[in-house]
């Protein structure tokens, strides 16, 4: 790379790194990527001449593009690709991110596969992400670090690029110790979070996993809020729950022709009595399987309610995502959700009025707030997750207060959303009775719970996510 170059690249005093850009090519052209995140990492990357680090979901690019990474521009903040094999994909991403890491932080509900090989790839690629992120960064400047995939980023990059502030966030939930040290690159994991100045965590929980997993391992001296680095620096710890972006929500669930299309929704659906809503990326973590069995199970003792030949007075519309299709575990569990969908409607369903409206895609927020509007009794039951999202835009559409939302104890929105109906997915019982319970709950309650939830997601959204995690990082960096 020329001098002219590199001055140019090096100019960003905020740099994203994140496994995804946040592109996807639709037809052959890029696109901005949906979600909260993605909004605000763009809104903080503009007012700061910023940059984003990442993949742009393609496979083996030229020679060139292997060896230099390419840069477009979005909303103002440069990009930065970092080009990916089909082999490095096999063993980095779909090895050790989605069949070793993301089973075992998920409370290990599908057995990990470690392959020494694919932590070799794994690694590789955390060094090709750290070496485009010190060249795009400006002397001084603030890394911030997203996620499972890149959790040897912050080390490698400090190593390259000392004068750097940086900070890690990990998106999903970082598991207790018995299950970290089934991990064999146990310490070499913790060393690489290490590197960066804050490590940011969607509960305390996690934050606390992590700190006592440093002091037993590394044998660091840490306390509930920092942990004293090999290479003696201080590095601070904390929970930093993530939030949507709440504006964006509002405005959908506030336009005239969203409200129509949720009503068109609810009459293709056949004008049932009650209609719920699951939307979850096709993941077995998300425990769609569980509330399917229970579904089944409340029809059932709902003989009465159950479709007759004219009508399904209670529906489940379930939106399930589709990803990660070259993991075994992934096929696996659509399989099974697809056999369920299958018996449930089987079993209730009379002709032309399914009870389970199964939709495998992706959607837009367009095509979703209205479904979130739509529905009446929201269910989201994980079996175990680092936040969960749609829980929170659910609420943030329902600007009447109405509607009730049926949230797994095991999802991290659990800790702020108390006056969700808090249940234990694992218990079919209890996720039936759950269900039971929204039916009939009163109006009132109702509203009044809602009504408590929308103050908890309209007063934390993305936007001061991004900001409390930056200010907390920059004051990080100037302690040291
Ligand atoms: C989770 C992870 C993200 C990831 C997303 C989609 O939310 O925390 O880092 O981008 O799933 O998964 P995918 O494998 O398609 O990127």
């Amino acid at each position: 790379m020329s001098d002219d170059v590199d001055a140019t690249v090096r100019a960003h005093h905020l740099v994203i790194v994140a496994n995804r850009l946040p592109i996807h090519d639709v037809d052959g052209e890029w696109r901005r990527s949906p979600g909260g995140l993605v909004s605000a990492m763009l809104g903080v990357l503009r007012s700061r001449t910023g940059a984003w680090v990442g993949w742009n979901g393609k496979l083996d690019q030229t020679e060139d593009d292997l060896a230099l990474p390419t840069i477009q521009e979005i909303d103002g903040a440069d990009l930065v690709s970092v080009p990916l094999s089909s082999d490095e994909f096999s063993h980095y991403y779909e090895g050790v991110a989605n069949g070793a890491l993301w089973p075992l932080f998920h409370d290990a509900i599908r057995e990990s596969t470690f392959d020494a090989d694919s932590w070799v790839t794994y690694r590789e690629v955390n060094r090709r992400f750290a070496t485009a992120t010190a060249r795009s960064a400006a002397p001084g400047a603030t890394a911030w670090i997203h996620d499972y995939h890149l959790l040897l980023v912050p080390a490698m990059l400090r190593e390259i690029r000392p004068d750097l502030v940086i900070g890690f966030f990990l998106h999903i939930p970082f598991p207790p110790q018995e299950l970290f040290m089934r991990m064999p690159w146990r310490e070499e994991i913790l060393r690489g979070m290490l590197g960066a100045d804050l490590v940011g965590f969607q509960r305390s929980v996690g934050a606390e996993n992590f700190v006592a997993l440093c002091r037993r391992l590394l044998g660091v001296e840490a306390d509930h809020d920092q942990v004293h680095s090999e290479d003696d620096r201080r590095v601070r710890v904390g929970a930093f729950p993530i939030s949507i972006d709440v504006h964006e929500i509002e405005q959908l669930a506030r336009r005239p022709d969203i409200g129509a299309r949720a009503v068109e929704i609810r009459e293709r659906l056949g004008n049932p009595t009650t209609v719920f809503l699951g939307v979850d990326r096709l993941d077995y973590t998300k425990g769609i399987d569980l509330r399917l069995i229970s579904f089944g199970s409340l029809l059932r003792a709902h003989t009465d309610t159950t479709s007759t030949p004219q009508s399904a007075p209670i529906v489940l519309v379930q939106v399930a995502v589709p990803g990660r299709q070259g993991v075994e575990s992934y096929v696996e569990e659509r399989r099974t959700v697809e056999q369920l969908v299958g018996s449930v409607n089987g079993e209730h369903a009379a002709i032309g009025y399914p009870v389970v409206h199964y939709i495998r895609r992706g959607l837009t927020l367009e095509e979703l707030v209205p479904l979130y509007l739509a529905a009446d009794i929201m269910l989201v039951t994980p079996r175990r997750d680092g936040m969960n999202l749609v829980a929170k835009e659910f609420v943030a559409a329902r600007l009447h207060d109405r509607g009730v939302l049926i949230l797994s104890e095991f999802a991290g929105a659990a800790d702020e959303l108390t006056d969700a109906i808090l249940v234990n997915p694992h218990d079919p019982d209890a996720v039936e009775m759950a269900m039971d319970m929204a039916l009939t709950m009163d109006p009132d309650e109702v509203e009044h719970r809602m009504s408590n939830m929308r103050k908890v997601v309209t007063t934390h959204d993305v936007h001061e996510w991004a900001r409390t995690f930056l200010c907390d990082l920059t004051e990080t960096g100037d302690d040291g």
